[in-house]
């Protein structure tokens, strides 16, 4: 089955307003006419309004980076799944690991996320992936599963197929220049394929798409694509820059 390739930005916690502007619409510009690959980008919060102005007309989709499952409320700093969908979003990121490392999120309070996250039609980037310890201690595939497991406990088979895109980012590949080679993400990529066939259907394995995350660049971006089960790409550092960004997208053509 052909799966479209999602090719997503994340720029974490960079980019003013103006910033944020002035590679939106070099990106805009640069990727007019690309049709095959899905393309989104995730701004911080303070950006997404007016990334959402500067990207109307254009087919690249708008993510947020987390969000809060209240509607509304006494949380302060937190941002909720209708301001996000209010400002533009269709996707939003959620589960990262550096969220999980820096910020005390946990395979339950990720859960509560992602049902949030549908409940109000956001579709969701869940990001799943292993610390070096943990592949070091041959426990990958226990990890990956159990996040899985939890991450997307109680959504049913067509919430899944329609509303999920999983991002295996093992986390010691991300901003540390180390990507996983082609076929280290492959076999984890298989795996994460074989586990969504028994927890919902073959049907919701072949269609829903695992993007990888971790240190890509134009140079592995092609390498990792060839892989069967690879589908696209969570960018985090390459996506700062027009240049390497749209070459990431055109993979294809390099
Ligand atoms: P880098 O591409 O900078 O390694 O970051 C990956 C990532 O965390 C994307 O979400």
């Amino acid at each position: 089955m052909e799966r479209r390739p999602f090719i997503a930005g994340n720029w974490k916690m960079n980019k003013t307003v103006g910033e944020a502007l002035d590679l939106v619409r070099s990106l805009k510009a640069t990727l007019q006419g690309v049709e095959d690959v899905e393309v989104a980008v995730a701004p911080p919060f303070t950006a997404l309004y007016p990334v959402a102005q500067e990207l109307k007309g254009s087919s690249i989709f708008l993510a947020g980076q987390n969000l809060f499952w209240e509607e509304k409320g006494a949380f302060t700093g937190e941002i909720s799944p209708v301001m996000l969908k209010e400002v533009g979003c269709q996707y939003v990121i959620i589960g990262h690991s550096e969220r999980r490392q820096y910020f005390g999120e946990t395979d339950e309070s990720v859960n509560r996320r992602v049902h949030a996250a549908l409940h109000y039609g956001l579709k969701v980037i869940f990001c799943i992936g292993e610390t070096l310890q943990e592949r070091e201690g041959g426990v990958t595939f226990s990890v990956v599963e159990r996040q899985l497991e939890k991450g997307l406990a109680g959504l049913d088979a067509p919430k899944v197929e329609t509303m999920i895109v999983v991002a295996y980012e093992p986390v010691w590949a991300i901003g540390t220049g180390k990507t996983a080679t082609p076929e280290q993400a492959e076999e984890v990529h298989q795996f994460i394929r074989r586990k969504l066939e028994k927890l919902y259907s073959k049907g919701v394995a072949n269609s829903l798409r695992i993007q990888y995350g971790g240190s890509v660049t134009p140079e592995n971006i092609y390498g990792l694509m060839a892989q069967p089960d690879i589908d696209g790409a969570l960018v985090g550092g390459a996506s700062l820059k027009v240049e390497s960004f749209s070459r990431i997208v055109r993979f294809r053509e390099i």
